[in-house]
């Protein structure tokens, strides 16, 4: 979701437990260093990547990273009068909606963290701290002490992390691709909700500043920490192909996020030398991106795509028949769902 997820899901790999092996999952708050050139512009379109030394401002700081850590379990003993679910209890519909417990059923550990500035990770007072050179920053150090600590005691480090991300979430780890190419700490990205965006090409967004849109719960935040005022163009526009109540609790659960993170979305139009393999995966009724037949012609789209991608090892763009921008939201998720751990086993082996 653009503002109200900005998920970035990473996958683990090391020696898998079986698949369908039951899953235990746990919240950590991560204390992650980050020392960066951010533009003294928030809403420099790039995001800083383009720009020279005068123009960017140093930003030290330590932020806590909030993420929930998923593992295939081996394990688990329920108590009288319950079952396995137990441990997995389904929120009332929603229950088939939780991709990590999708995934972690299929033998994958995740770790998926709020954005600096969202859910319970730190929020800088300032938003324009909170641009995307600050957060693929935090993601990258995050993916290496992945791989060479231990995340909770008793994991070992991990040899493979791949980034799984959605929409904004898919620039930030697309501007980390651009920043650090082959250097980059992913070892296969694959990017959801996210095409290349032209500057001034997308729909507009029904966006408001939290604080106005929500005083008790966001007022005197910055104004620049924006949220939505509706969220409809984040499922298909058939209204009979989500559920009424996905819509109400996605809003009852939306967060905010910087304006610079909606103005720099034009980073996606820059050419990355990145290594690894990468899949995007959007949605064909994707009202935001796929508008104007564009997603119609796959092999049109990803011959367009590919070009910003020239040392990737393999390159692929997935169209999802019937989804909407939101690909997890709607009836249809169960398919996106089945792609994205196929890609995970393929990236992972
Ligand atoms: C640095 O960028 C600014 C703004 O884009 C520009 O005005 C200036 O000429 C550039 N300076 C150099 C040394 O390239
Ligand atoms: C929802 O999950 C249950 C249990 O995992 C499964 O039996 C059912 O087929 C799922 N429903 C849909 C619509 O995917
Ligand atoms: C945020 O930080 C920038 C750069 O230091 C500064 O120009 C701006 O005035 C600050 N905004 C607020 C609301 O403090
Ligand atoms: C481990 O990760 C930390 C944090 O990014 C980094 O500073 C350190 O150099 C890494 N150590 C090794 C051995 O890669
Ligand atoms: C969205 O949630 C807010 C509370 O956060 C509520 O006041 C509003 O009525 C909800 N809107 C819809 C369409 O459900």
């Amino acid at each position: 979701m653009l503002l109200s997820a900005f998920s970035v899901l990473f996958y683990l790999s090391r020696a898998y437990v079986a698949s369908g092996a039951l899953c235990d999952c746990s919240s950590l708050i991560m204390p992650v260093d980050v020392d960066v050139l951010v533009p003294t512009d928030p809403s420099d379109i790039f995001g800083g990547l383009k720009s020279n030394a005068s123009s960017l401002r140093r930003l030290q700081a330590t932020y806590d990273v909030y993420g929930v850590f998923c593992q295939p379990h081996i394990l688990l003993v329920h108590g009288f009068s319950y079952n396995h679910q137990y441990w997995s209890t389904p929120v009332e519909e929603f229950g088939n909606y939780s991709y990590s417990a999708f995934s972690c059923d299929r033998g994958f550990s995740s770790l998926a963290i709020d954005w600096v500035g969202a859910g319970l990770s730190s929020r800088p007072a300032n938003a324009s701290d909170a641009q995307y050179a600050t957060q693929a920053a935090v993601a990258a150090t995050l993916a290496r002490q992945l791989k060479n600590s231990s995340i909770v005691p008793g994991i070992q480090p991990f040899k493979k992390v791949i980034g799984v991300s959605h929409s904004a979430g898919s620039v930030l780890l697309n501007y980390d691709a651009i920043a650090e190419g082959p250097q980059s700490p992913f070892d296969g990205l694959i990017l959801t909700g996210m095409l290349i965006v032209e500057p001034n090409s997308l729909p507009p967004l029904p966006t408001i500043s939290a604080a106005d849109e929500d005083p008790l719960r966001w007022g005197g935040l910055d104004p620049n920490y924006l949220t939505t005022t509706s969220r409809n163009i984040f499922y298909p526009a058939d209204p009979n192909t989500f559920s009424p109540r996905m819509l109400k609790y996605d809003n009852f659960t939306k967060d905010v996020g910087p304006i610079s993170t909606l103005l720099q979305i034009p980073i996606t139009t820059l050419p990355s030398q990145y290594t690894g393999p990468v899949a995007k995966v959007v949605g064909s009724a994707d009202q935001l991106l796929c508008t104007g037949n564009r997603c119609a012609d796959v092999a049109a789209l990803n011959a367009a795509e590919k070009v910003l991608w020239p040392d990737a090892k393999s390159f692929e763009v997935v169209v999802a028949e019937e989804s909407g921008h939101d690909l997890k939201l709607d009836f249809f998720a169960q398919g996106p769902f089945n792609t994205c751990v196929s890609l995970v086993q393929q990236f992972s082996a």
